[in-house]
């Protein structure tokens, strides 16, 4: 039978062969110290966890409508009112399933054959994969320390076709966990609308970004330029990623192709995830939220210090997120094998650059530190171990 061509040329996440290794080695009796994992080791919170315990009292749970609870949506602009200090209309909000529904619904809503769509590399392989299944060409913009492994402006100005039709964003990163700096995001807005293109920002990691400085959460790209359009989730500020919730902020002209799309694609997101969700929002589960940003920042504490203590450099810090970007070319071992050899001789699994980039895939692996601080402090040791025992054998 026929496999289209679009399922044969994608590209699986290469760190699920490590994953199956190293529950291959734990099966064999091993620990393994799993920090290849992108999700929070927290959970949802009490209160989300309560709420999903009362929507299965036997209520009979229909479909929602195609964009979601009015209830959530109201919930979710008044987050954004309240925390970000942006008037969101609650009708441009689309509740999805996951921050992967709201990316796939607004590539396919904004992407035709041919269309070039500027992507930081290193950056979140899905959206590539996503842009090819509609026809579109993703292309990767170089980045570098400097920019803190972000576009800049002038990478896009140059990186411009007469085929461009979007630029994709994501601030905090992912495999970086660092923040595009506002005045950047700005420009790089003002070009992308000057010439009529979509600004596409992935902020499912935003409130796990530090605060700017005066304490103020990290900005929207929505204070900068109302019409972007922003993906959220519930996945990792909320701890809610097997409940598959997220959502897209839509400029208007999108709200009824998405909502057309939507209702085509997937009837509606998870009810009872959904009405869950809304206890997402209690001040109690705010401020657990807040609680575990800052020992996520504890956590990134321990990692670069204990980074830096057994000699492997992480070239730009994060400000976010929950991933550092570790540069092991200082190893002698490309990052694929580095990868391979700590998992196999230290059991400790972290990510190798080439599932997100094409110009550090060979030099960089990815950390999540969603670990607990015992799991990241014996991670850090073990490899440590490892690499001074290689040292001395050669
Ligand atoms: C940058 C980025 N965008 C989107 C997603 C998808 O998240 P969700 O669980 O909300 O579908 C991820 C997941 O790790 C991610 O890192």
């Amino acid at each position: 039978m026929h496999i289209a061509q679009r399922a044969r040329d994608a590209e699986p996440f290469h760190a699920l062969a490590f994953g199956q290794r190293a529950a291959a080695l734990e099966a064999a009796g091993h620990h393994v110290v799993k920090l290849s994992i992108g999700e929070p080791d927290f959970g949802a919170p009490p209160a989300v966890r309560d709420a999903m315990r009362e929507a299965m009292d036997g209520r009979p749970l229909p479909y929602t409508p195609a964009l979601g609870l009015p209830a959530l949506r109201d919930a979710l602009a008044r987050f954004y009112r309240e925390k970000h200090g942006v008037v969101v209309d609650a009708a441009r909000i689309a509740i999805t399933s996951g921050a992967s529904s709201a990316l796939l619904l607004v590539t396919a809503a904004t992407t035709d054959p041919g269309d070039d769509v500027l992507i930081a590399d290193p950056s979140y392989p899905c959206n590539r994969e996503m842009v090819r299944s509609f026809g579109g060409m993703p292309l990767l913009v170089p980045t570098s320390a400097a920019t803190r492994y972000q576009l800049s402006v002038d990478a896009v100005a140059d990186a411009w076709s007469d085929r461009t039709t979007a630029v994709m964003i994501a601030s905090p990163s992912n495999p970086t966990g660092t923040s595009i700096p506002p005045a950047e995001l700005a420009a790089i807005c003002d070009l992308a609308r000057s010439r009529d293109a979509w600004r596409i920002v992935d902020e499912i990691y935003l409130d796990l970004a530090d605060p700017a400085p005066g304490g103020a959460p990290a900005r929207t790209v929505l204070a900068l330029d109302p019409d972007a359009v922003v993906i959220g989730s519930f996945s990792k500020y909320f701890g809610m990623t097997g409940w598959r919730l997220g959502w897209a902020v839509l400029p208007e002209a999108l709200v009824p192709v998405v909502e057309r799309l939507a209702m085509n694609y997937f009837l509606s997101a998870s009810a009872p995830a959904q009405l869950a969700a809304l206890a997402a929002f209690a001040p109690e589960s705010l401020a657990l939220c807040e609680e575990r940003r800052l020992e996520l920042a504890r956590r990134r504490t321990i990692v670069l210090d204990g980074l830096a203590a057994i000699g492997l450099p992480v070239p730009v810090e994060p400000d976010g997120a929950f991933y550092v970007y570790i540069d092991v070319s200082g190893t002698g071992m490309d990052a694929w094998r580095f990868c391979e050899e700590v998992l196999q001789h230290a059991h400790v699994s972290l990510t190798p650059g080439r599932d997100f980039a094409v110009a550090t895939a060979r030099t960089h692996v990815r950390l999540s530190y969603a670990a607990s601080p015992a799991d990241l402090s014996e991670g850090i040791a073990r490899v440590g171990a490892f690499l001074d025992s290689r040292r001395r054998e050669s």
